[in-house]
């Protein structure tokens, strides 16, 4: 069956954070101005990580199945549900996982937030490799740790770790956990075996436990291959917590449903505490239904949307190329998130800001928001019907022309 991308679908009136409320400082606000009434002047938002798409038939069929039944008493997953990811995770990157591995939570944030509060004592420190995703400086100071850093280098127009760096901020004893992104958001690197090996190696030898947030591997362009940290040896799986979930793949992040795969007992018990400690028993009925259908049936939607994906990165690349050439783009390897070097156009990060949004009414996320290592960069959301990025360009086009 042949799913129909291009199709535009009217969000609004679904709460979506997206396309009806707009981040001012800490504060979600409901915007009217976000109206995805099709007008000449609505905004075009290319923000939020998610998918303006709908999510495999699959999943509406099963949510709806499970609707129908009309009773929504306490529930917890069965050993299909954890045959489901297992079985996921084996047939897609030939990581064989115990289901006992999975500790379950209803997001990767909050996940990340409660593993910095589980494995970091106040005091001690946590490294990351901005520019990142912001929720990562935050899972850090909301839980009374050090922030270290070590940025990723940016050269030829593309970014790589600085492992010498990283080498030298692991060796301080307070480093206690490094929070690996991968693949990379914003920078929508997809890290090879040989990259985690040297990454991992370093962690390793310095006592510094790894979470690696693979919410991404399964969006990856042709030519590139996704490598779960935890196969690459036991050496590793004992030494990391990876964060996974339907969410970005099948585009389910209403559900609130993410797995943490902990192999090493010791490490998994911990957590298991710091989950009952919040009382956090399990995730909800639907985000249930809606994982298992998506990873039993959903591989063939997934094929097609990131064959859609890839037409639209091809689409931007080109017209960028050819329209806009102030903006240099880092094409990602992974993810649907595609970071543009805009500092050519010589604006200050408010002047660019002004820039996308009030002038060519199109919503993206600020490169500084994932740290100072971001600014004079923007985030652009390409999961989109075609026709929404196209009218997105050029709306840039025409702003930037008049520079
Ligand atoms: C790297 C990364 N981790 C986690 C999340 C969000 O995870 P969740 O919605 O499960 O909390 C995102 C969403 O954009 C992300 O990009």
């Amino acid at each position: 069956m042949k799913h129909l991308f291009d199709e535009e679908h009217d969000r609004k009136g679904t709460c979506s954070v997206k396309w009806e409320f707009i981040q001012r400082g800490e504060d979600l606000l409901h915007w009217d101005h976000t109206d995805a009434c099709f007008g000449p002047d609505r905004i075009l938002p290319m923000w939020v990580a998610d998918m303006d798409f709908r999510c495999p038939d699959a999943v509406v069929e099963a949510l709806i199945a499970r609707a129908e039944h009309g009773i929504f008493g306490y529930t917890a997953p069965t050993d299909p549900f954890y045959l489901s990811v297992a079985n996921w995770m084996e047939r897609r990157y030939g990581w064989k996982i115990d289901p006992s591995w999975i500790c379950l939570t209803p997001g990767v944030v909050p996940a990340l937030n409660m593993l910095v509060r589980t494995y970091v004592s106040q005091g001690d420190s946590v490294l990351i490799q901005p520019p990142v995703y912001y929720p990562f400086h935050k899972a850090i100071e909301n839980n009374d740790a050090e922030l270290v850093l070590n940025p990723l280098l940016y050269e030829d127009g593309k970014y790589r770790m600085d492992l010498a760096d990283l080498e030298a901020k692991c060796g301080d004893p307070k480093v206690k956990m490094a929070i690996l992104c991968s693949p990379h958001n914003p920078v929508g690197r997809v890290w090879t075996k040989d990259e985690l090996v040297e990454f991992g190696k370093i962690c390793i030898d310095n006592n510094v436990l790894i979470v690696s947030d693979e919410i991404h591997g399964d969006l990856i362009y042709p030519d590139y291959i996704f490598t779960p940290l935890a196969i690459i040896n036991d050496d590793f799986a004992q030494n990391s917590v990876i964060c996974t979930s339907p969410s970005k793949t099948f585009n389910l992040a209403g559900l609130q449903t993410s797995c943490i795969i902990i192999p090493n007992q010791d490490l998994r018990v911990r957590f298991q505490k710091t989950l009952q400690a919040n009382g956090l028993f399990g995730i909800s009925i639907f985000g249930m239904v809606a994982l298992q259908a998506a990873y039993d049936h959903g591989e063939e939607w997934l094929a097609q949307v990131l064959d859609y994906i890839g037409g639209n990165l091809e689409y931007l690349e080109k017209y960028v190329a050819e329209h806009i050439p102030e903006i240099d783009v880092i094409t990602p390897e992974g993810t649907y998130l595609v970071w543009l070097d805009c500092r050519r156009l010589q604006l200050d990060k408010w002047e660019l800001k002004k820039l996308m949004l009030e002038e060519a009414k199109v919503y993206l996320d600020e490169g500084f928001i994932f740290g100072p290592e971001g600014e004079g960069f923007e985030r652009i959301n390409i999961a989109c019907p075609r026709p929404i990025l196209v009218e997105a360009l050029d709306r840039i086009r025409r702003v930037i022309g008049r520079l």
